[in-house]
């Protein structure tokens, strides 16, 4: 009896703790703070919410992890420019500029980055030139030219002559030039160049054609000496560095005008419209020293073959453009 009782006690308990207890202790514990709980954290905030004009949405450009490139590059960087403190956002924002101007090139990003905030140069000026090299150091970190590339060849203060003289210098024929040589096929298109010229009512004559490298270092150092090292530097080339050696260039002027005057002749218009049909361009442009090195120089030609004399004429490219888009990267001109 006693014992039939006792198990009718533990059953109401049993059924007590079931129905009451255990919904109630559940019903305690769940707003417990999330710490003690086992179901998994909500994702954390964000620190800081960007606004869209503060970061692109979505960044294709992956900015270099050195900014700097080591060497020359940097060594040469404009005093104006450069990245230091600089927020990535913005140097992202620089770089996504430049990405959609012609012949951006990923690679050469960190040298890019050296002329952020230059007030020196637009954009497409530091495109152009640091795809050019031209943000190395002269002379210092020059190569020897490729003369495998023939008349394509380029030779500026990047691109050293080797000690050798061209193989096919051809003396032009004394109705063209008092004295002096051209490689064949320079020589072969000045001729032309020169009768058509002629016939068109506007002649032109050769000042220089081609020089040694015994011939530039006097007539450099001739500069040297009157002027200065630096100035020198900008309108005259050092031994080994000049394109008259070549045998490839030639410096013209107009009947009865000083060659620095040549641009004001009637014979400059001439060759601006026609040079490119004989294979020559104009080879330092007017505002173009950033890359070619040298200031404006209306009279200096340089042959180079039709074809890429047609290119670099009607796209407004400098030699050097040429030379390292199509010649060195082989591609294809479009
Ligand atoms: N005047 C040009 C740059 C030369 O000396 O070759
Ligand atoms: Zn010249």
């Amino acid at each position: 009896m006693l014992s039939k009782t006792h198990s009718r006690h533990r059953m109401i308990f049993c059924s007590f703790v079931a129905a009451v207890l255990i919904p109630c202790v559940f019903f305690l514990l769940w707003p417990l703070p999330a710490a003690y709980r086992t179901t998994p954290a909500a994702p954390p905030a964000p620190v800081h919410q960007s606004t869209p004009a503060d970061q692109p949405p979505e960044a294709p450009l992956v900015l270099p992890r050195e900014r700097v490139s080591a060497g020359s590059a940097q060594a040469n960087a404009p005093s104006d420019g450069g990245c230091a403190g600089v927020s990535d956002a913005e140097l992202t924002r620089f770089l996504r500029r430049l990405a959609d101007l012609p012949h951006y090139d990923k690679s050469r990003a960190a040298r890019y980055l050296n002329y952020y905030g230059s007030a020196r140069y637009t954009d497409q000026q530091i495109v152009r030139l640091v795809n050019t090299d031209n943000d190395l150091v002269p002379f210092t970190d020059a190569v020897p030219a490729a003369v495998d590339a023939g008349v394509l060849t380029l030779v500026n203060k990047y691109h050293e002559m080797p000690a050798c003289e061209p193989e096919d210098l051809t003396p032009l024929p004394g109705a063209y030039a008092s004295r002096g040589e051209l490689r064949a096929p320079a020589c072969r298109a000045y001729v032309a160049m020169a009768d058509a010229a002629q016939k068109a009512g506007c002649p032109i004559s050769c000042v220089s054609p081609y020089r040694s490298y015994a011939q530039q270092q006097s007539i450099y150092n001739d500069y040297v000496s009157r002027h200065s090292l630096a100035l020198a530097d900008t309108y005259s080339a050092r031994p080994g560095f000049s394109e008259h050696q070549t045998g490839l260039c030639v410096d013209v002027t107009a009947e009865g005008a000083e060659y620095t005057e040549f641009d004001q002749t009637a014979a400059f218009r001439w060759m601006t419209e026609h040079a490119h049909e004989y294979g020559f361009i104009l080879r330092y442009g007017d505002g173009m020293d950033y890359i070619t090195g040298y200031i404006y120089e209306p009279w200096h030609y340089r042959y180079v073959g039709v074809q890429a004399a047609a290119y670099i004429h009607s796209h407004d490219l400098t030699f050097e453009e040429y030379y390292y888009y199509y010649i060195l990267d082989d591609d294809t001109p479009a």
